[in-house]
């Protein structure tokens, strides 16, 4: 089996119970509140954009996106995933677009977009800097990325290098950013790219994650 045939296999099979954790499902209205408020934050301030939700899952922030208004593609690897976000949407009675690909190099053509937005991907992607990069040249002049990221399971002042959360099917591929990735060593390679970065912390904020956590969490905003 190719590499990215297991990577979307073992998405689609996680893909039924990935809801049940609190920040993915965001089925819990104090959670899904906490997370609408950081997006209206992060959003440019204009009614409706085009937003790229790379890596999107359930279908979960895309769900808030489209219920604020704005206009949604959400790209993942995992036909299984992508389901789950197309019944997820339907349910919502909102819309928004998705496709079946892969989240490093969104099969959108030549479409731009104001935000490309992506939530606890970077870690499971073989070549994440290339990824940023072709995420960039997706975006319009002006446009923003938003990468919402972290380092799991271990104390928010741990080094840069520790066990974190193991992808299943990282076989012979090495995953960079295993893990997780710090916020210092994102923006070291996201700066270079951008002409702005600013961080912001999330893991002082219980009500995103429904409950406390002490490992680190962040939201990177980069304007292109
Ligand atoms: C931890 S989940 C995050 C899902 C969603 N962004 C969220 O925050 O709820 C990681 C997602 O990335 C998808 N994924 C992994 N590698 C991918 C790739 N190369 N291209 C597109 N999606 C990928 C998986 O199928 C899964 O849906």
């Amino acid at each position: 089996m190719s590499s990215e045939n297991a990577i979307a296999e073992y998405w689609s099979a996680a893909a039924p119970a990935f809801d049940e954790e609190p920040d993915h499902g965001l089925r819990d209205a104090r959670t899904r509140r906490a997370w609408e408020r950081r997006l209206a934050d992060w959003m440019p301030p204009r009614p409706a954009v085009d937003v790229l939700d790379v890596g999107c899952g359930t279908g979960s922030l895309t769900v808030l996106l489209a219920g604020a208004g704005h206009r949604v593609t959400g790209v993942d690897l995992a036909p299984g995933m992508v389901a789950a976000a197309r019944a997820k949407i339907a349910a919502a009675g909102l819309s928004a677009a998705f496709v079946v690909g892969d989240a490093a190099a969104p099969p959108v053509g030549v479409r731009r977009f104001d935000v490309v937005l992506s939530r606890h991907l970077l870690w499971t992607l073989p070549d994440p800097q290339a990824a940023l990069r072709g995420w960039l040249a997706r975006l319009r002049p002006g446009g923003r990325l938003v990468l919402i990221e972290g380092r799991w399971r271990q104390p928010a002042d741990a080094g840069a290098v520790g066990a974190g959360v193991a992808a299943p099917y990282a076989g012979e591929h090495r995953l960079p950013w295993q893990g997780g990735v710090t916020a210092r060593e994102l923006t070291s390679a996201v700066a270079p790219l951008v002409s702005e970065v600013r961080v912001e912390s999330l893991s002082e904020d219980g009500e995103l994650w429904g409950g406390e956590v002490d490992d680190e969490r962040y939201a990177l905003l980069a304007l292109a």
